[in-house]
């Protein structure tokens, strides 16, 4: 059976979750996942192949041990058994900001050519990024990688890589897949506030100003007090809003892998009247982001399999936030 071979940049909770999905969607039956084959690949054949990190408490880890060790926090949905995948060090470059900075113990002196005959000598075929927010330099050092090893890469972070011509040309001409930027959760705030968005706008309400408040104790959220990271979360998620959006993100310790989302949006609707919806929603972060990912990664290989190469703009605008 053809495998689809993911190697994982970044082995954080976004990963934990894709990892354990893996395991609990194997035979495809359990509810949660929209998808259980997606572009004629299953869940039980996309397989992972190489993970790299810079955190010196996941290096040299089984993928399976290093989807638990802290900061990770995200919940524990299934076992995952040794995978014979070992965490090698990744290139640190700009991976971890001053407030991160105070949790993790950080490597990252591997070398590009070191990464690229990894990814090269493991088989893989789709290199998927989970770097932190404000990652710009590192993910393009591994989109780098994968060029030169013939990988396909899915930017799951808002690094500007999809969006930018130069890589999407460079992908094009290596005949290789690029998707992103930013993953869309399966059912998340950027989702809901697009729902009431596009649900106003069809009704003639012209959209007035709005905002997406965030709460979380995950360490994304640890990135996110970094107000330069923060602009590269707010771009993307504005870019996918449909509407003026101010979105703030604040660091709450006791919610863990949860998600708090407040969202609101202001409108003008018949004669001029006002018109305001709110929504509060909690969910959990990293698994929620899970099966977008393995429809991204199985649309890259089948994308691989027909030759074609450069930006996937059509798989892209429904997995990610900003094309
Ligand atoms: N629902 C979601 O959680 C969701 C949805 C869409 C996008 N995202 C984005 O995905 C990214 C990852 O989110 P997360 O919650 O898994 O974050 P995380 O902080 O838990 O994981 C990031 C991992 O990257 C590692 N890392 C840092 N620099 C590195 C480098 N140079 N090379 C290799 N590894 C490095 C860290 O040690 C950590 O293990 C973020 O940018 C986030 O905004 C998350």
């Amino acid at each position: 059976m053809t495998s689809v071979n993911v190697a994982l940049i970044g082995v954080g909770n976004c990963v934990s979750s894709l990892v354990q999905g893996v395991e609990y969607y194997r035979d495809g039956t359990a509810p949660g996942l929209l998808n259980p084959v997606c572009d004629g690949y299953a869940i039980s054949q996309v397989r992972f192949t190489a993970a790299f990190d810079v955190d010196r408490a996941k290096l040299g880890l089984d993928l399976a041990d290093a989807i638990w060790a802290p900061p990770n926090n995200a919940r524990r949905f299934a076992d995952v058994p040794r995978l014979g995948v070992e965490v090698m060090d990744g290139i640190l470059a700009d991976g971890v900001g001053a407030d991160s900075a105070e949790r993790i113990d950080a490597a990252g002196a591997a070398t590009l050519d070191q990464v690229v005959a990894h990814l090269t000598e493991t088989g893989t075929h789709v290199v998927v990024n989970f770097l932190p927010t404000g990652a710009q330099r590192a993910a393009e050092l591994y989109a780098e990688a994968a060029l030169a090893a013939g990988c396909a890469f899915v930017n799951c972070m808002p690094a500007v890589l999809a969006r930018s011509p130069h890589w999407s040309a460079r992908f094009a001409a290596a005949g290789l897949p690029l998707l992103g930027d930013d993953l869309k959760s399966s059912f998340g705030a950027t989702l809901v506030h697009r729902a009431v968005v596009d649900a106003l706008t069809a009704s003639g309400v012209l959209i007035g100003d709005g905002y997406q408040l965030l709460g979380g104790g995950n360490m994304d959220f640890v990135n996110l007090q970094d107000a330069g990271r923060m602009k590269g979360k707010r771009d993307t998620k504005g870019a996918g809003a449909g509407a003026p959006v101010h979105v703030g993100a604040q660091y709450l310790p006791f919610l863990d892998d949860r998600k708090l989302a407040y969202i609101w949006v202001e409108g003008e609707g018949f004669g001029g009247s006002p018109v305001e919806v709110e929504v509060r929603m909690c969910v959990e972060d990293s698994p929620s982001a899970a099966g977008n990912t393995l429809d991204a990664v199985r649309h890259a290989k089948a994308a691989m399999d027909r030759g074609h190469g450069g930006l996937l703009p059509e798989v892209s605008r429904v997995l990610m936030k900003a094309v």
